[in-house]
């Protein structure tokens, strides 16, 4: 396992997404939780939504029977999706995040994410709740999820506190971030900046970039890996797979991290030796060459 900087905490490459776990039998969803601590994962992804706040309950019972491990973990929630709109309100993020420490059971989140932009969003408010919440040590540092960079340059006007993370789609099936940068000026589709330029205003500020749904294609379409759909990726996988005697899930992870911008990978697996597998692919440093490969049989072109 890999670790950086995040904040004030050591934040390792990997994070166990938890958006899943209550898909789980509660035995299981806890030997998950040990999976991820045994391999060198200490950063959990949450938030209010998922399971209906069912996620964060079965957490913090982990957390209420084994209290020990709470100081090896980095918890992350995140606010302001409710059923059918957004809310970026001060009284819903306040709100959310006393729901979220209760249901996780612990008195402080480490970080907690807005969870995509509300039209309605007023930044001066947020940056309120953020200095209520952090005054009061209910969150350590803040960020966002799905923003682009002139929200995230509105929200940074108002908050005196900084912007840590932004988490976006990302993944070999799933590059909007890091196409158009290669197509400047170019009339191809690859071409459209559809973020605003997003990672590199993250790389510009210090604002490190979560990949959620890494091993997805589309939205919410499937998984690329094994899938049928797409040989000409798989087999590439395959064949590096190969040549590092692991797996093509390593080699996935291995393709994300690679990336000089330190993304984390927030996984969402339910499989412990799928997990393992995610986790052995922060020990591969892909060349160049191997990792333009992988981008190419995943269907783009270079200029
Ligand atoms: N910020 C946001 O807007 C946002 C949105 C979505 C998700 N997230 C976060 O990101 C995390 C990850 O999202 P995700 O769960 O969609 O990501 P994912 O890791 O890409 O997908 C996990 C799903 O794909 C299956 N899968 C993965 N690899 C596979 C393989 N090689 N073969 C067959 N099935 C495979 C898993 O099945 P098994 O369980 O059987 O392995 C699981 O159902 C979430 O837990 C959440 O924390 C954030």
């Amino acid at each position: 396992m890999k670790y950086q900087h995040l904040a004030d905490y050591s934040a390792s490459s990997v994070i166990m997404g938890c958006m899943r776990l209550n898909q789980l039998d509660e035995d299981k969803a806890f030997s998950l939780i040990d999976t991820a601590l045994d391999s060198g994962i200490n950063y959990f992804d949450h938030a209010d939504i998922y399971g209906d706040g069912e996620c964060e309950k079965v957490f913090g019972k982990y957390l209420s029977l084994f209290p020990e491990k709470r100081s090896k973990m980095i918890i992350q929630s995140k606010c302001g999706i409710c059923s059918g709109y957004y809310d970026l309100s001060k009284e819903h993020i306040i709100e959310s995040v006393e729901g979220s420490l209760k249901r996780l059971n612990i008195d402080r989140l480490d970080i907690l994410l807005l969870h995509r932009p509300d039209a309605l969003l007023e930044p001066e408010e947020i940056a309120q709740a953020f200095s209520t919440l952090h005054e009061q040590g209910k969150v350590g540092a803040f960020g966002v999820s799905n923003f682009n960079s002139m929200q995230l340059e509105l929200l940074r006007k108002w908050t005196s506190l900084p912007i840590v993370v932004n988490q976006l789609q990302f993944g070999p099936m799933f590059t909007g971030m890091i196409d158009f940068a290669m197509n400047t000026n170019m009339k191809n589709e690859n071409a459209c900046d559809r973020d605003g330029m997003t990672l590199d205003y993250c790389r510009l500020n210090g604002i490190t970039v979560q990949a959620w749904s890494p091993f997805q294609y589309g939205f919410f379409e499937g998984v690329f890996v094994g899938n049928p759909k797409f040989p000409v990726l798989n087999s590439c996988l395959q064949d590096l797979a190969d040549l590092y005697a692991v797996t093509k899930n390593s080699i996935v992870a291995a393709w994300i991290l690679r990336h000089p911008a330190k993304i984390q990978l927030v996984s969402g697996t339910t499989n412990p030796e799928r997990l393992k597998e995610i986790c052995s692919g922060a020990n591969i440093e892909l060349t160049r060459s191997q990792w333009y490969d992988i981008y190419k049989a995943a269907g783009n072109t270079l200029p």
